[in-house]
């Protein structure tokens, strides 16, 4: 299972203040859009390079920049939304997709209610929802990406359970996952413990 975790003592220390329940919807926007920048600069450290001349003041020497490849950026809303930004920050030519899925509160099976994506086939996709708790939601986010013909999508989340680990590896096998912790479980109501509490409307103070 390909799962990368954050290592970073500045993303312990924004993901501390995010899980913190005295934490309010401004602050915790912005340390969603810190811990995503830092994401999304690792999820991305194996994009191809191309060399490149350049003349500094000084001299000619040879660097190198980003080989052209499409990268389309998937929030699923509506807690992906707040993940979006630093990829547009970092990225200026991404292509942005959106897919609405939620949850219901009782059962936790998440339905699909919106979608519209750009053109994924050939593309890097990279699906973004903070949390990844029984997995329902990512792995129908997957498939619809895999309709879409997207190859290899992968999901960039923010607080991963192990549950939801095992079942994006059971539906989608090899799936890359980069998430900013891994936590211990999942409670009766399918939150993620010690989690952050429903992402959503902490970012929208709802
Ligand atoms: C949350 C979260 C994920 C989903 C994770 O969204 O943003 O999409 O739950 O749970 P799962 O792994 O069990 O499917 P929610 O359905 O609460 O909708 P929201 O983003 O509109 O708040
Ligand atoms: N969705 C959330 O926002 N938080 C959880 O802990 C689980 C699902």
């Amino acid at each position: 299972m390909p799962l990368h975790i954050l290592n970073h003592p500045l993303a312990e220390h924004i993901m501390t203040h995010l899980r913190d329940v005295t934490t309010k919807p401004a602050t915790f926007r912005t340390l969603a859009y810190q811990l995503s920048l830092l994401l999304a600069i690792d999820a991305t450290r194996d994009l191809p390079t191309e060399e490149k001349v350049i003349q500094t003041p000084l001299e000619e020497m040879t660097g190198h920049v980003l080989t052209h490849q499409p990268l389309v950026v998937v929030p699923i809303l509506r807690a992906g939304l707040g993940m979006v930004q630093p990829f547009l920050d970092t990225f200026p030519d991404v292509s942005v997709g959106y897919l609405g899925l939620e949850r219901d509160h009782t059962t936790a099976v998440a339905r699909n209610y919106y979608c519209k994506l750009p053109p994924l086939v050939g593309r890097r996709v990279f699906l973004v929802d903070p949390m990844l708790a029984t997995g329902g939601s990512a792995a129908q986010a997957i498939t619809v990406a895999k309709e879409h013909g997207a190859f290899g999508a992968q999901l960039v989340c923010i607080v991963a359970s192990p549950e939801g680990v095992a079942e994006v590896e059971r539906l989608h096998p090899g799936t890359v996952i980069h998430t900013a912790a891994l936590d211990r479980a999942l409670n009766a109501k399918k939150y993620i413990l010690p989690g952050l509490g429903d992402f959503g409307d902490r970012l929208y103070g709802t």
